[in-house]
C-alpha cells in the first residue's frame, strides 16, 4: 500500500505491506533505528515519535494511516555538535543511564513542553484556570507514558526542567 509521507524533513513514497506499524516502518524499512521498540504494545513509550508536531506511540499506529502526515524523529530533532536544548539537557544533567528510553524520552518532552506552552493542563494541575507551571510533580506526570528501566527519573525531570527554564 502506497504511503506517501514527510520524515524528518525528507519526502518519502512506501510501498509497504498495510499491516506495518509506523515503528517497523522507521526501523526496519529505513533503518532510522533512533525511535525503539520496547514493548510493542503502546506500554512503555520507547517508540514515541513526532507525527504532526503531536507525540505518539509509533509501534500502535499503521503506516498506512499517515499518507501526507509529518513525522519527526529523535534523529530529526538534532544531532551531534548540533543538538536541540533537551537534547543537550539530557546530555548535562545526566539523563540516561542504558539510553535505551532516551529517544522516546526526547520526543516525548519535546511535544509534552508545546503542550504546556499552549497551556493545556495535566491530571495535577490544579488550577485549570491559570498557566501550570511545570513543578516536579507536572513534569512526571505529563511524562509518565515513557518508562525508564533503568529508573534515571530524577535526572530525566531535571533535564527537561532545565531545557524548559532555557538554561542548558
Ligand atoms: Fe511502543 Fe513500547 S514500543 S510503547
Ligand atoms: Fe535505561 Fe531509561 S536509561 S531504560
Amino acid at each position: 500500500m502506497r504511503t506517501q509521507l514527510s520524515i524528518n524533513g525528507t519526502d518519502y513514497d512506501l510501498d509497504l505491506d498495510p499491516r506495518t506499524t509506523l515503528l517497523d516502518a522507521l526501523r526496519h524499512h529505513l533503518k532510522l533505528t533512533g525511535s525503539k521498540k520496547g514493548c510493542d504494545h503502546g506500554q512503555c513509550g520507547a517508540c514515541t515519535v513526532l507525527l504532526n508536531g503531536r507525540r505518539v506511540n509509533a509501534c500502535l499506529t499503521l503506516l498506512c494511516m499517515h499518507d501526507g502526515d509529518e513525522i519527526v524523529t529523535i534523529e530529526g530533532l538534532g544531532e551531534p555538535g548540533e543538538m536541540s536544548a533537551l537534547q543537550e539537557a539530557f546530555v548535562s544533567e545526566d539523563g540516561y543511564q542504558c539510553g535505551y528510553c532516551t529517544p522516546g524520552q526526547i520526543c516525548s518532552a519535546t511535544a509534552m513542553l508545546e503542550e504546556a506552552a499552549q497551556g493545556w493542563p495535566s491530571h495535577v494541575t490544579g488550577d485549570l484556570d491559570a498557566a501550570a507551571e511545570l513543578s516536579d510533580a507536572e513534569i512526571s506526570e505529563r511524562m509518565s507514558g515513557n518508562l525508564c528501566r533503568c529508573s534515571a527519573y530524577p535526572n530525566i525531570v531535571r533535564a527537561i526542567r532545565k531545557a524548559a527554564e532555557g538554561t542548558t
